[in-house]
């Protein structure tokens, strides 16, 4: 028998997901952990919680199947992207690391677009500089936490420290490497332009690889706490966002991969770095060696319905809250929801953008406002859709959708209406650890490219075609695009 594993470092789990040389999943398994908000809008997890879960995950995974060590051919790694993990001379983890989520970096977004220069940042890195990324983290801790900066030898993203403490390797893959906004986009490595601006020293730096390339072994201690085999292979992997998009097959331009989950993200892969000169949407490596992404990311999707269930009706099941939402009809009978509550970052890329429900009345009850929840979310995935297509995307006829959110058959309908596009979905719900996994099984030569393991592997069925309704929608939608503008002044009035 043989076998790859994917493992994911989420924010909030540790999965480890075993597959077979079919591509089947043979077994599953997790351990969770949660992370601190030290501050308003600050975001923050101790890497060990990331190596205990996934010694936790590995072990069960392993045991539970019964998989021997020896049979596991390679391991790929995902995760969580743009966290900040800083180590010192001896690896150690010097402070927690800040999270893709955090949002206390503006005054350090603004410092960075004044040394690169706001244009050049964006035609070197594909990006304007959000507070999510990794660049400004360590700005903000250079210059908040000196003393604790200048024992910093070495910067990694969370699933970079795990393949630290499994292999003894500083590596990082390039799709996660891209979104430090450290790198030259199309040479798919560090920029020593940006660094040099930044005044950051390139050793900080660990060694980028392609993502089913092989960026060490599993050493001898990790094989005896993680039950893994002393010196089988580990890829580079991708970050979560590319590595998913490789599990649900999509490695090669047409097919856009949509995943809800707390934050919702639309995806596009592209043959060349495909760059919005504003900035607008992000521009990254894919893990898929050669090609690049387009992809835009709201905070709040899944985690807006979470919100309203744990606020209002917390004893709830999404089940029974969605589908009571059913009854009311598209449009919400005219309530909006604006689902910033975390910021955003696209289409506004504002820390400070706030969530509203606009148009309540006294006959809208619990039903109208999830479903005008799903409605606001849905109509914030298509404005990222609108800008890729802006910067150059063919519109898509075929999304596949990922993640918790895409478990409700409203919501999916929802999404083929304002999309305008068919919501097809694979046969795994294991997105980044399955596509993890599937670049290891490339790293591992069972299949000659990205795209041939996709090909064998990542099966998908239309769940959801774009239906009448999709007029309403379009009204509502462009309704819906009047209210932030409209309340960005008082958002940016309100108390920090
Ligand atoms: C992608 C992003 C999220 C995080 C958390 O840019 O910020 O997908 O990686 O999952």
């Amino acid at each position: 028998m043989s076998f790859v594993i994917g493992i994911d470092v989420s924010t909030t789990a540790t999965k480890a997901v075993i597959i077979d040389r079919q591509g089947d999943i043979v077994g599953i398994g997790s351990a969770s952990y949660g992370y601190d908000t030290p501050a308003e809008g600050w975001t923050e997890q101790d890497p060990h919680l990331w190596w205990d879960a996934a010694v936790a995950a590995v072990g069960q995974v392993l045991t539970d199947n019964d998989v021997a060590p020896s049979d596991v051919e390679a391991v790929g790694l995902t995760g969580q992207m743009h966290g900040s993990v800083l180590l010192d001379d001896r690896g150690e983890v010097v402070r927690p690391a800040i999270l893709w989520n955090d949002q206390r970096t503006e005054a350090e977004c603004d410092d960075i677009r004044r040394r690169v220069g706001g244009e050049r940042l964006i035609e070197i890195t594909g990006n304007d500089a959000l507070t999510g990324f990794t660049a400004p983290k360590l700005l903000w801790v250079r210059r908040n936490e000196p003393e604790k900066w200048a024992r910093v030898s070495h910067v990694l993203l969370p699933k970079d420290y795990l393949r630290y403490r499994l292999t003894d390797e500083l590596a990082i893959d390039v799709a996660g490497g891209s979104g430090t906004i450290l790198f030259d986009l199309g040479a798919r490595t560090w920029s020593p332009e940006i660094l040099d601006a930044l005044e950051l020293d390139p050793s900080l730096l660990p060694a980028t690889f392609e993502g089913p390339e092989v960026t060490g072994t599993i050493s001898k201690a990790a094989a005896e706490a993680t039950g893994l085999g002393h010196g089988t292979p580990v890829v580079a992997g991708g970050g979560d966002q590319s590595a998913n998009a490789v599990g649900v097959g999509a490695v090669s331009p047409g097919v856009v991969a949509l995943s809800l989950g707390t934050s919702g993200v639309v995806f596009a892969t592209t043959d060349t770095p495909q760059i919005d000169p504003e900035g607008r949407v992000h521009a990254f490596c894919h893990a898929v060696p050669g090609r690049w992404h387009m992809m835009g990311v709201m905070l709040s999707a899944g985690g807006s319905l979470r919100w309203l269930r744990d606020a209002l009706a917390p004893d709830a099941s999404f089940e029974e809250l969605v589908g009571a939402a059913a009854e009311i009809p598209a449009g919400s009978d005219d309530l909006l929801f604006l689902p910033y509550l975390t910021g955003e970052r696209t289409p506004h890329p504002d820390p400070r953008a706030r969530g509203a429900f606009v148009g309540l009345t006294v006959r809208h009850d619990l039903r109208h406002l999830t479903r005008s929840v799903l409605e606001g979310v849905a109509f914030g995935l298509r404005d990222g859709l609108d800008l890729m297509i802006e910067a150059g995307l063919p519109a898509p006829t075929q999304i596949r959708a990922s993640g918790g959110g895409i478990r409700s058959p409203l919501w999916r309908q929802i999404l083929a209406d304002v999309l305008d596009a068919e919501i097809a979905i694979v046969q795994t719900e294991e997105g980044a650890a399955y596509g993890a996994g599937l670049l290891a099984a490339v790293g591992a030569e069972w299949f000659g490219s990205v795209e041939d393991a996709c090909a064998a592997t990542v099966t998908a069925e239309t769940s959801a075609d774009p239906s009448e309704l999709r007029t309403i929608y379009t009204e509502a939608h462009a309704r819906y695009r009047t209210l932030y503008p409209a309340l960005a002044p008082t958002f940016h009035s309100g108390r920090d």
